[in-house]
């Protein structure tokens, strides 16, 4: 147990802040009187040092390579469980009973149709749009649809709008998929489980029977639990942010969205997969590995490096199993993207730069691999990014709204720029 109060010395003397302790993780030094106290703020550009709140749901040790959803280990529910049974543990903080489950698989499943209306919104859209503009548009609409779940004040509102988003996002993306390629939107079918129906919604077409593969529809499902939830990350902080103004929960998750899109963050699967086209072939990776180093070169190695692990992602090694499985069942016996992710990850491992900074593959390394053999174009993979990530944010987007304490967020700054001075009229200006 640390010590309950750390002690700083700065400008007229010493102040001493509470430290917090977690159930497991950091201690947090509760620095929130500082600036009443020492008239100074902290400065943490990229918060690297900082927690922006406190929460139960999940839990990340970077050094270990641990991932916990509510105290479950990612590996044993990507085993054991399904998708919507992770949302509802997200969510509600238990695994459900059977009963639960069945109640809320079912409440999801007759909340898949979007309004009808909303077909017309992708008519507005060019069909060469990028699904992610797609998603950003359309999601943010939800609210001009749905005002029956943006009061969030009201529990109800809240629950019906949660499971709105997780049950309305697979059609949605499954709607930019169809529309970028130029087929008929095909309408859910609650007979279908979660995964299957949106491989259905995505791939049918109205001129045969489509029968989904249960094979690639489990593998999806699992890719589905890997991007669930993953803490204070760059697009969760957003939805926070955008949440603690009391904005609706269809606005917030469309700021994710927008956030999860760079290439830094959920775009990397799509850049990742992008990067080992351009590698090409075997031979060429040394080249790329020394630019990947070359400070001068802005070039990074899309799907490596992680700003929390320092080991290997643990999403990452399931990923690449479930990549085997699915090109297994698929028959595609070599896909030189593979064997290059592969010597890529070998060579980089065995790089002292790699492992002096400690840049391990990340869950996005082998994700586009899979995600392209399931029959998805690049530009769908951060799409089902998120998708999958509609209910980590809605769940952590819940946990603030319900916690009494919270408050707008509203960082402040440290000033560098010109001290005060009068206008001169432009006759004056030089
Ligand atoms: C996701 O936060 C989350 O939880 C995100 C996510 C989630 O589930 O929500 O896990 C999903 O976004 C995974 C990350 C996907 N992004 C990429 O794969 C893009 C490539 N990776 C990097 O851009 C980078 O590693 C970040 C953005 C992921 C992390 O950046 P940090 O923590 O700010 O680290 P940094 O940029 O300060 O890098 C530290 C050092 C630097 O060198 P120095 O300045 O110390 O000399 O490592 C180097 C970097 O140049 N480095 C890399 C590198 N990543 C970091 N060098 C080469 N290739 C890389 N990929």
């Amino acid at each position: 147990m640390a010590d309950n109060n750390a002690k700083l010395h700065v400008g007229s003397g010493d102040h001493a802040f509470n430290v917090l302790d977690g159930s497991i993780g950091p201690s947090v030094v509760n620095i929130s009187s500082l600036y009443k106290d020492t008239g100074m703020f902290t400065y943490d550009p990229g918060f690297t040092s900082t927690a922006s709140c406190e929460s139960k749901i999940t839990y990340i040790d970077g050094d270990e390579g641990t991932l916990l959803y509510r105290g479950y280990p990612i590996e044993q529910l990507a085993d054991h469980g399904d998708f919507l049974e992770t949302c509802y543990l997200l969510l509600y903080g238990e695994l459900p009973t059977k009963a639960q489950k069945d109640d809320f698989v079912n409440r999801v499943t007759y909340h898949t149709m979007i309004h009808e209306q909303m077909n017309r919104f992708f008519a507005g859209f060019r069909r060469d749009a990028h699904p992610m503009a797609i998603m950003c548009g359309t999601v943010g609409a939800l609210s001009a649809f749905y005002h029956d779940s943006t009061d969030i004040t009201d529990p109800h509102q809240r629950m019906v709008a949660s499971l709105r988003m997780i049950a309305k996002m697979p059609t949605i993306a499954a709607m930019a998929y169809k529309y970028h390629v130029g087929q008929p939107f095909v309408y859910p079918r609650n007979n279908l489980d979660y995964s299957s129906n949106f491989l259905h919604m995505c791939f049918a077409v109205p001129c045969e029977e489509y029968k989904v593969n249960p094979v690639l529809a489990r593998a999806m499902d699992r890719i589905f639990i890997l991007h669930a939830d993953h803490e204070q990350n760059a697009s969760t902080s957003t939805v926070r942010l955008a949440g603690s103004s009391g904005a609706n929960p269809f606005a917030c998750i469309a700021a994710g969205i927008a956030c999860l899109w760079g290439p830094a963050h959920g775009g990397a699967n799509e850049a990742a997969l992008s990067m080992l086209a351009e590698i090409g072939s075997v031979d060429q990776i040394p080249e790329y590995v020394a630019r990947a180093k070359d400070k001068n070169d802005p070039f990074r190695l899309m799907g490596f490096g992680h700003r929390v692990y320092k080991n290997y992602d643990p999403r990452a090694k399931i990923m690449q199993k479930t990549c085997h499985e699915v090109l297994g069942e698929l028959g595609i016996k070599d896909d030189p993207l593979l064997d290059i992710a592969m010597e890529l990850e070998k060579i980089a491992l065995n790089d002292e730069y790699f492992i002096e900074k400690k840049l391990y593959p990340n869950i996005d390394f082998y994700s586009g691999i899979t995600l392209r053999a399931l029959g998805f174009p690049t530009n769908m993979f951060t799409v089902l990014f998120a998708l999958a990530r509609t209910v980590g944010w809605i769940a952590q987007w819940k946990e603030m709204v319900e916690d009494p304490s919270q408050r707008i967020g509203r960082p402040r700054q440290l000033y560098t720029g010109a001290t005060r001075r009068d206008y001169t009229p432009i006759d004056q200006r030089r």
